[in-house]
């Protein structure tokens, strides 16, 4: 499938843009390239004297993004791996110092359309769940071998899942009886652990919060996150600025508290002091926008 085709929408896109602010000749990081929406955006902007650097865990979003910005080749260099290795990335490219680094976190709508990567559980595919295919761990290794203990504390802080120790003793029986093989698999094990959607008072399927978490775990997502915020503020040139999307409360409690930790230091300053979140019209155009928060910060000294 060529994704450069299809609906992919950079989620706010016109907010990114107006509060990163990317200015001709600037040095810019993407350090979650995806299908290179938001990249394509940066780029017109920067002109050709402008780099960006390119960064994701998925070798076939680097391949996707790469044909898309193909215009753009001479100028930016695209990186396979962890946003987690920022520092070490640049100092590779002799870089020191960037105007603005964005991170738009989550997986691309690409990865979750794509039943064979086995993200969705609303469609039949293999318990994968990487988004870096050289992983050797996969969602299948996860669900098949950890103990019930630390199934269930994964389900309870990656998925804040209620029915966590109920859905971690279901896995753990049925895999005695056959592996957990299949997104299906996991899909029906969960509506077995759990009491009915509507005795959970919830609108969104009982899967939705296990797969979260599974894939939280997998990818190790929040302690990239962690890790790469840390990083972030001595990388930027005084002015520059760092934009987050994040789409659930974890990611946004990363991101929101390393802020305050650095405005509390005077090392940046909160372009906007509450998150910004996707217009009404971008919601009904764009589904996934609908839980994006997106945090801004200036460099200061
Ligand atoms: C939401 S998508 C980005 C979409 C992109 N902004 C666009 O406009 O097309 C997130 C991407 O970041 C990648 N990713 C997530 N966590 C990562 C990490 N820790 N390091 C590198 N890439 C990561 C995923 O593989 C995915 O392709």
């Amino acid at each position: 499938m060529d994704e450069t085709k299809t609906n992919h929408i950079p989620v706010m896109l016109e907010e990114v843009m107006e509060f990163l602010n990317p200015k001709e000749n600037d040095v810019m990081v993407d350090g979650t390239l995806g299908l290179g929406g938001h990249a394509e955006a940066i780029l017109k902007r920067i002109g050709p004297r402008g780099r960006l650097v390119g960064i994701d865990k998925d070798q076939r979003s680097l391949d996707t993004a790469k044909e898309r910005l193909r215009p753009y080749v001479e100028q930016t260099y695209f990186v396979q791996g962890d946003f987690r290795d920022l520092d070490t990335i640049l100092s590779e490219l002799g870089i020191t110092k960037v105007n603005g680094i964005l991170l738009d976190l989550g997986i691309s709508s690409a990865q979750l359309g794509d039943p064979q990567r086995g993200f969705s559980f609303q469609a039949q595919g293999p318990l994968d769940m990487r988004m870096d295919q050289s992983n050797p761990v996969s969602a299948f290794e996860l669900v098949n071998s950890l103990p019930e203990k630390e199934l269930a504390v994964i389900l309870r802080d990656y998925g804040e899942e209620r029915w966590h120790n109920r859905i971690a003793r279901t896995i753990v029986r049925q895999r005695a009886m056959r592996p957990i093989e299949t997104t299906a698999d996991l899909r029906e094990v969960v509506l077995k652990a759990v009491p009915s959607p509507r005795g959970r008072g919830e609108r969104i399927h009982p899967a939705t919060r296990t797969f979260q978490a599974v894939r939280i775990a997998v990818n190790r997502e929040l302690e990239s996150i962690a890790v790469v915020l840390k990083k972030c503020v001595d990388l930027l040139a005084p002015g520059g600025r760092i934009a987050v999307i994040a789409f659930h409360s974890l990611e946004d409690r990363i991101v929101k508290q390393q802020f305050r930790d650095w405005a509390r230091d005077g090392k940046v300053k909160l372009v906007v002091k509450k998150p910004l979140r996707p217009g009404e019209k971008e919601c009904q155009e764009n589904p996934r926008a609908r839980s994006a928060r997106l945090r801004i910060a200036e460099r200061t000294v």
